[in-house]
């Protein structure tokens, strides 16, 4: 049985290793999201060669070409609707975005944040949550909301902070987290399993695991 796929677009601004995580899973005839389209701001992004080189419709829109974020947006909403887009993840993408861009794909758009949301908006967030000496940090999907960071919360990925880590070696623990949670946390959006209301989600979902995370471990 074909399933229908939502048509998905990915936005990226450099490396793109969650943008390759997604694109692996939703090579899955199972997976209930297609990958349409690849766009970066920066059109040197390593994650664009990749993409290609999986035959990956890509698309650079170099912001710097454009004389206001309005003017940069009118282009990645025409190249979206060009690729028939229902759904945009953000995946490292570095621009702001107007809220009447985000309001049009509102409940349409999820990013992931290396960090445990609320805690940690913005950047630099596993020095910071180094600098907090918390024990355990992780990963968030949201859907977007015009303020940064912020929006109804789908799925969150937790890993123990070590004794001896640095802002590297946390991030890379939080990164692999992320390559898990955000496929799966993609595969609930357009599956038909998250509904927000309000600012939360409601997640259809049968898992039973409830088991807690010590850190440090018992
Ligand atoms: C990830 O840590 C993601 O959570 C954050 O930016 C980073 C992007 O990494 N928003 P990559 O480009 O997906 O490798």
């Amino acid at each position: 049985m074909t399933i229908k796929k939502v048509r998905t677009a990915i936005l990226i601004s450099g490396r793109g290793s969650n943008m390759q995580a997604l694109a692996d899973a939703a090579r899955d005839d199972d997976y209930p999201a297609e990958i349409v389209l690849i766009a970066s701001n920066r059109p040197d992004a390593a994650g664009l060669e990749w993409a290609k080189a999986r035959g990956l419709p890509t698309l650079a829109i170099d912001h710097k070409n454009y004389a206001n974020r309005e003017a940069f947006e009118e282009a990645l909403q025409n190249a979206l609707a060009s690729a028939k887009t229902e759904l945009v993840a953000l995946a490292g993408f570095m621009r702001l975005m107007t809220a009447d861009f985000v309001e049009h794909w509102r409940d349409r758009m999820i990013n992931i944040h290396p960090s445990l949301l609320p805690s940690f908006k913005g950047l630099h967030t596993h020095e910071r949550a180094l600098d907090a000496g918390v024990k355990i940090a992780g990963c968030t999907v949201h859907f977007v909301r015009p303020k940064m960071d912020e929006g109804p919360i789908i799925g969150q990925a937790a890993v123990p902070v070590l004794s001896g880590d640095d802002p590297d070696t946390l991030a890379a623990r939080v990164l692999a987290a992320e390559h898990r949670l955000y496929p799966a946390s993609l595969k609930l959006v357009t599956g038909g399993q998250v509904r927000v209301e309000g600012e939360k989600t409601v997640i259809f979902h049968n898992s039973n695991v409830s088991s807690p995370i010590y850190s440090p471990g018992l």
